[in-house]
């Protein structure tokens, strides 16, 4: 169990540590590459990472879910049936997941749920998608839902989508929920399947910088992307019926039907076709362990999700162009939904130290702020412990 639940639940006037039966890590995650693909059935291919969320949880007699935020310091008791939204949005997210269950016809146990860990809120590893995963993944093996990974990961997508209102892509959940050790993953969002893929890379590490900056989906910025490229596969459809979704799409198509959309709408559907091809190629560099062409290709989406997608900022964009003029960087981009959170860079080991000196020189003299850097490490994805 992890070190502060374990003394949070001593703190409780009962029971011990003993007692709680249910112990879930849920993972966050990272995304290598395919960035804003995942909502227009592309390919992405993320993560499950080394920081994580864990719960530890007892069953209760009465109906209700007794829940402590160890991190935040909140408690919140939630009477079952869950009955719509709360006045706090951590709770939301949990009673989103018990919602969900609620709707397929189960009838919710009462709990008591103690969670926490060291995954940074805001920073883009997805916190959210690991307290959604990691309810989903306990309240399935509890009410024996016999749902699997991939249908864990949909629930958790529709509760963000329709009890929060937030419009984000299946990726975040899916790969905490479905990540591995051995090598990220890559998924195709329209089928919903995903395949290993073979980190031959040797000698290097990947790093987050956290700008500090923290983003939200819910602002209207991550909506209007949605919208935009709704848009363009409306009109690609027009021509091309049998296109089923944007990245099925290919940039000979787009060039077809380009004047018949806005030059805005045009730009985030090309950079989203090109996106994807980036992630196949990333897919060969990798297993060949070319981590040279790795690099160009989160050098290359950077520029795209900047200059095309819009979806970077001043902070994000500085990051990225420090990292690449660092020795030993192979490449730097962006990463998740953007305008703050972090940048994934890929580092030769020797040179970590340096980069990690040089970025946060860099970022505190511009800035003003100091960077956290984070080298992450790739684990399994939701699991008892
Ligand atoms: C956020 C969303 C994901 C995905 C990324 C961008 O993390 O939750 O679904 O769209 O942004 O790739």
């Amino acid at each position: 169990m992890h070190g502060t639940l374990k003394d949070y639940i001593q703190q409780l006037e009962s029971p011990a540590p003993a007692d709680w039966p249910y112990v879930v890590r849920s993972p966050g995650r990272i995304n290598l590459i395919g960035e804003h693909t995942d909502y227009t059935g592309g390919l992405v291919m993320p993560a499950s990472i080394n920081y994580s969320i864990h719960f530890v949880a007892r069953p209760l007699e009465q109906p209700e879910w007794r829940l402590h935020a160890v991190d935040i310091g909140e408690t919140y008791t939630l009477p079952l049936p869950i009955n719509g939204r709360t006045d706090r949005l951590w709770v939301d997210y949990l009673a989103g997941i018990g919602t969900q269950f609620q709707d397929q016809g189960h009838f919710l146990p009462g709990l008591e749920i103690v969670f926490g860990g060291d995954l940074p809120r805001g920073s883009g590893m997805s916190s959210s998608a690991a307290l959604e995963g990691g309810l989903a993944f306990l309240l399935n093996e509890l009410l024996s839902a016999g749902l699997s990974r991939p249908k864990l990961a949909r629930l958790c997508q529709r509760s963000s989508n329709t009890f929060l209102g937030i419009p984000s892509g299946i990726m975040d959940q899916y790969a905490s929920l479905n990540g591995r050790a051995e090598g990220p993953i890559v998924l195709n969002c329209h089928t919903l399947e995903s395949e290993p893929v073979k980190n031959a890379h040797s000698g290097y590490q990947l790093v987050l910088v956290n700008s500090m900056v923290s983003h939200d989906l819910s602002d209207g910025a991550y909506g209007r992307r949605v919208a935009e490229c709704d848009e363009a596969l409306r009109v690609v459809r027009e021509k091309y019926p049998e296109v089923s979704h944007l990245s099925a799409a290919s940039e000979d198509q787009l060039n077809v039907v380009a004047d018949n959309m806005t030059p805005t709408v045009e730009k985030r559907a090309r950079y989203v076709i090109q996106e994807n091809e980036r992630v196949r190629r990333a897919i060969t560099a990798m297993e060949a362990g070319n981590a040279t062409e790795f690099g160009r290709l989160l050098n290359e989406s950077h520029r795209g999700l900047s200059e095309d997608y819009a979806v970077s900022c001043l902070e994000l964009d500085f990051l990225q162009q420090t990292a690449i003029s660092v020795v030993g960087v192979a490449g730097a981009r962006m990463m998740g939904g953007g305008f703050g959170g972090c940048t994934i860079n890929l580092v030769k080991t020797e040179a970590l130290s340096d980069f990690r000196t040089e970025i946060t020189r860099a970022y505190r003299q511009e800035f003003g702020t100091e960077p956290e850097v984070y080298p992450v490490e790739l684990t399994a994805g939701t699991s008892f412990i």
